[in-house]
């Protein structure tokens, strides 16, 4: 069982690192993250050439994708190592704008953007408490009437095909091997991440995270003060079901 608790601030620092780079900046499929980046954006109406907020943006792969679309893009991390990378893909344009900042305190002013994307399950981390607090924190910054997409995996998706271990092949021989528990009443899911290299080397980081289901994700949505929150299945709009991720739509106050 895994504890009730999401991991601290300072397990999700050493996760989102070079270990995460690792993981998952090596092995990108060519052009899903482009397309992923461009349905958000039209699921968010964001305007062409709108103000479009990538939160969290990680090592930047949606955020370089939608400023070389056209879109004025802000991306906010807490990660420096993934800015950094970010910031190299980004290669010196001027959008997007990359940012070092916790997304319950951003250093934006009310009614900055026209749209925002949190995308590949970048809630959960900090429990139901300080992840509706950083929902609030980006109703604020938005226009008003402005959208918000969330996308999520969900925890009817995880209990229904719950895996006990898996493994995926990366690059150039490398092996990334999953442990994982569930625990029913905390709504909490424990993972353990091994990353072997192909000389066999081998290095391991241990999180807990809230798996919302959608019922709990649109609470949240509407007690940050968000309105008509819409779930799919996905991001190009197919219907949300128990076997899709969870796309939830949501207008800003
Ligand atoms: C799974 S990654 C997804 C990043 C990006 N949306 C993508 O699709 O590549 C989650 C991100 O959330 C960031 N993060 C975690 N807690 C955060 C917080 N409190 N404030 C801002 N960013 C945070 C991590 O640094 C990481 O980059």
């Amino acid at each position: 069982m895994a504890g009730g608790a999401p991991s601290s601030p300072e397990t999700w620092d050493a996760f989102f690192s070079d270990f995460y780079l690792r993981a998952y900046a090596a092995d990108e499929r060519e052009g899903e993250a482009e397309a992923q980046a461009l349905a958000a954006a039209r699921l968010a109406a964001c305007p062409e050439g709108g103000e479009l907020l990538d939160v969290p943006c990680g090592f930047g792969r949606h955020s370089v994708a939608l400023a070389r679309a056209g879109y004025r893009v802000t991306g906010v991390d807490r990660s420096a190592v993934l800015l950094e990378e970010a910031r190299r893909r980004a290669g010196g344009e001027r959008w997007p704008k990359l940012v070092t900042a916790d997304y319950r305190e951003l250093p934006f002013p009310d009614a900055s953007f026209d749209a925002a994307v949190n995308l590949f399950s970048s809630l959960g981390y900090l429990g139901d408490e300080e992840d509706t607090r950083a929902l609030v924190e980006i109703g604020r910054v938005l226009r008003p009437g402005a959208r918000l997409v969330v996308e999520l995996l969900h925890r009817d998706w995880l209990v229904r095909g719950f895996r006990e271990q898996d493994w995926r092949l990366l690059g150039e021989g490398r092996l990334l091997l999953e442990q994982r528990t569930f625990d029913p009443a905390a709504g909490v899911a424990q993972t353990t991440q091994t990353l072997i290299d192909g000389g066999g080397e081998r290095e391991s980081r241990t999180f807990t995270v809230r798996v919302y289901t959608a019922t709990e994700l649109v609470a949240m949505l509407t007690r940050a003060g968000f309105a008509e929150v819409r779930c799919y299945g996905g991001l190009e709009g197919v219907p949300f079901g128990v076997d899709t991720r969870l796309v939830a739509v949501a207008i800003s106050p």
